[in-house]
């Protein structure tokens, strides 16, 4: 899982802007709301993207992430290119790092249907935390702006908002469409009581989850012998 987070880090040092580079680092590397004694249950390396819908494994999360910083880079520059629209690459890549990151306090292991769910006892959603975190390290105006359109809950009022917007429901998208596939071939062997989400948890953790939908288009036969080798763990 370190091998993404590496990639993640990665990005965020080709911030040029001091302030926006300084604390989108701070965060990735220090992931701690500091405005309350709750602590999490599963780890930023360890969580899902969603308990049940897309990234659903464990390191999901990281996965997500990248995809997001991945998308919006390349969105960006197609809208500039089509239509002459320009953004603020440093807004566009902290905003991608950031959107979901608080996303693991939300969630516990889920010991009988396996996989993750949500906690009871947690009150706040990744979209406010990242604002509230954002707010109290002092991180400038321009980006928590930005941050704050990420989740379309308001009207845009910044390219930079929309583009990671677009970015963000294109992985997610393309994450619950490959999962929905590899869960319909792992079928097999949930009737066997190796429960799927559990394998690809397992499978995300022995070879990284970027490996999870590797055969997400291959034959059922192929997809239960890989994801076999799991239903031990
Ligand atoms: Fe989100
Ligand atoms: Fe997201």
């Amino acid at each position: 899982m370190g091998g993404i987070l590496d990639k993640l880090i990665g990005y965020a040092e080709t911030i040029s802007d001091e302030s926006i580079r300084k604390v989108t680092l701070e965060i990735l590397t220090q992931p701690t709301l500091s405005f309350t004694d709750a602590k999490p249950i599963v780890g930023f390396l360890d969580s899902p993207a969603a308990p049940r819908k897309h990234h659903s494994f464990t390191g999901g999360l990281l996965l997500h992430t990248l995809g997001v910083v991945e998308a919006s880079v390349r969105i960006r520059e197609y809208i500039e290119m089509v239509y002459g629209l320009k953004a603020d690459r440093d807004l566009v890549v902290a905003a991608a790092l950031l959107h979901d990151l608080f996303k693991f306090y939300q969630y516990r292991p889920d010991e009988i249907e396996g996989g993750y769910k949500p906690r009871e006892d947690w009150y706040l959603s990744h979209d406010y935390s990242i604002i509230g975190e954002l707010a109290r390290r002092g991180a400038p105006e321009k980006l928590i702006r930005v941050v704050a359109e990420v989740h379309g809950l308001q009207p845009f009022t910044t390219i930079e908002g929309l583009i990671v917007h677009l970015a963000d429901s294109l992985d997610a998208r393309l994450g619950d469409i490959l999962q929905q596939m590899l869960q319909g071939k792992l079928r097999a062997l949930d009737k066997e009581g190796c429960n799927p989400y559990k394998v690809m948890s397992e499978k995300a953790r022995s070879d990284g989850p970027e490996k999870v939908f590797e055969r997400a288009f291959s034959p059922v036969d192929v997809v239960v012998s890989e994801f076999k080798k799991y239903c031990g763990g």
